[in-house]
């Protein structure tokens, strides 16, 4: 008879970008990043793991399709999780049943959201596997380093509201771990919306575009060395004062020196698209009519901005957003959907 267990993860957006790799295989960052874990609800990664002695070889499915379980890092993830568990055991913790780890498994794993998109569904798949592997071997504690060999932003959705992946020193990456920095309860009038200007998939994928970067943008060197550190502790300081004007600021300038290193890199790689350039210029429009920052947009590796505003500012927001972008706007795909993703 199978153990089954099946977890959802939720999806995280940075406020402060991860960029940039030190070590590809060990997935270590050039710089530290602070994102919000969104709610349950909405964006999420649901993964089912059955594991059965009659397996005869781990396999994976994901979105219904299956997929070559050799992929590098999903190995690191199982090897990573077997090997926790197999110490456990050795350490005589009762909880990890040793005939269990000789078991393979079988992993299905859904997103309720575009992709590739742009809207980080490898952080939630892969938060989502590990800490579904985790609870099938009995395994607890510190796992986002492990979710880290998934995929860097992975190691942010292991915990909820907003969080930091400290980018460590050691060479292994053992201090290559996400923290909380506040729950989701510190900030309860905080709302994101995602506006959803394309749902194709991006045609340079995030973990080759970092790469090229790395190779080629000296802005992107400068970025690492000298301007996220300090930006680091004050979008922490933000976020404990709850101080919105300063973290939309904040979170606005960031992304744009994010896409500003994507230029920078040769030969340069373009997320945005003129759905997401009229969408800086209303914030920053809709903003300047108000004299303070009450709106703040952030873009990943895509073209689809995450907005972050306040409970108080949202219908009305939405409203102008609606009169510009209209749900058909003359058959073009402009903004097919937008959801307002509460941060509870
Ligand atoms: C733009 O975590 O997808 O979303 O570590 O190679 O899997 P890999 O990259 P990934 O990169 C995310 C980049 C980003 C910014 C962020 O989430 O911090």
């Amino acid at each position: 008879k199978p153990a089954i267990v099946t977890c959802t993860a939720p999806v995280n957006i940075a406020v402060v970008k991860y960029w940039g790799k030190r070590n590809e295989d060990l997935i270590l960052p050039i710089n530290s990043s602070l994102s919000v874990t969104l709610d349950q609800d909405q964006l999420k990664t649901t993964t089912t793991v059955a594991s059965c002695r009659s397996f005869q070889e781990d396999r994976i499915w994901l979105n219904g399709k299956e997929e070559d379980i050799n992929h590098p890092r999903l190995q690191s993830c199982l090897r990573e999780i077997r090997r926790l568990a197999r110490k456990r055991h050795n350490d005589r913790d009762c909880s990890v049943d040793m005939g269990c780890l000789s078991h393979k498994v079988h992993i299905c794993s859904v997103n309720n959201f575009p992709t590739a998109a742009g809207l980080a569904s490898s952080a939630a798949g892969f938060a989502c596997l590990v800490y579904t592997l985790a609870q099938v071997y009995g395994v607890d504690g510190e796992l986002s380093g492990i979710a880290r060999q998934g995929s860097g932003s992975a190691c942010r959705s292991m915990y909820g509201g907003f969080v930091q992946w400290i980018m460590g020193e050691r060479e292994d990456g053992k201090d290559s771990v996400a923290q909380q920095v506040e729950p989701e309860s510190h900030w309860p009038d905080l709302r994101v919306l995602v506006l959803v200007a394309s749902a194709e998939r991006k045609p340079v994928g995030s973990t080759s575009g970092m790469q090229t970067s790395v190779e080629t943008s000296s802005l992107l060197k400068h970025r690492a060395k000298s301007v996220v550190p300090d930006r680091m502790k004050q979008m922490i300081e933000a976020v404990h004062k709850r101080d919105f004007d300063t973290f939309a600021e904040l979170t606005m300038r960031d992304s744009n020196q994010f896409h500003a290193t994507c230029l920078d890199t040769y030969p340069p790689i373009f997320y945005l698209n003129t759905v997401s350039r009229q969408v800086i210029s209303l914030v920053h429009q809709y903003n300047r009519h108000y004299g303070e920052a009450r709106v703040a947009y952030t873009f990943d590796a895509g073209p689809n901005a995450v907005i972050y505003t306040l409970q108080q500012h949202v219908a009305e927001f939405f409203h102008v957003v609606r009169h510009f972008f209209p749900p058909d706007n003359n058959g073009k795909k402009f903004l097919t959907g937008i959801q307002v993703e509460p941060v509870s």
